[in-house]
């Protein structure tokens, strides 16, 4: 193989593993997120400790999932991703 080669392979390999942004979720990187749940999640809750009233394993009620990282800052960074486009819009 030839140094042209090469540095084509290498490209089109770095381009493929730093592109499909949109596919990160889905690799862990970030959580579900929260517009899944619309009528629950009021766009102004953004504070660690809002989401912690609700997610906290300590006084969640029923049927509320708890979060396993209640020390974790920022929850809005990580549950806030747009949802997958939809056709149509
Ligand atoms: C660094 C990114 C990150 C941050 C910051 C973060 N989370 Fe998460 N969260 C995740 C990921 C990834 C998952 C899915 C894997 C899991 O359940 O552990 C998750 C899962 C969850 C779930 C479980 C959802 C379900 O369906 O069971 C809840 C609830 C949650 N997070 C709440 C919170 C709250 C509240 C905060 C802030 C205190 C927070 N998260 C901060 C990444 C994050
Ligand atoms: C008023 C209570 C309440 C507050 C405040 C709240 N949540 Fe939730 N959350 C819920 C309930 C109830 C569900 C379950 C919804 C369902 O299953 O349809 C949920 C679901 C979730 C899920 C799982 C979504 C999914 O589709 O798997 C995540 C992640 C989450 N909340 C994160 C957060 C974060 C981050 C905040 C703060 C910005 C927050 N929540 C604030 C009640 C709340």
């Amino acid at each position: 193989m030839n140094t042209t080669r090469m540095l084509t392979l290498t490209l089109v390999i770095g381009l493929a593993a730093t592109t499909g942004c949109a596919y990160r979720h889905y690799l862990g990187m970030h959580g579900p997120s929260i517009r899944h749940a619309p009528d629950i999640h009021d766009v102004s809750v953004t504070d660690d400790a809002d989401c912690l009233g609700c997610h906290s394993p300590d006084n969640r009620q029923d049927g509320t999932p708890a979060t396993s990282h209640p020390g974790f800052k920022g929850c809005i960074k990580c549950h806030n991703d747009p949802l997958p486009a939809t056709p149509g819009r």
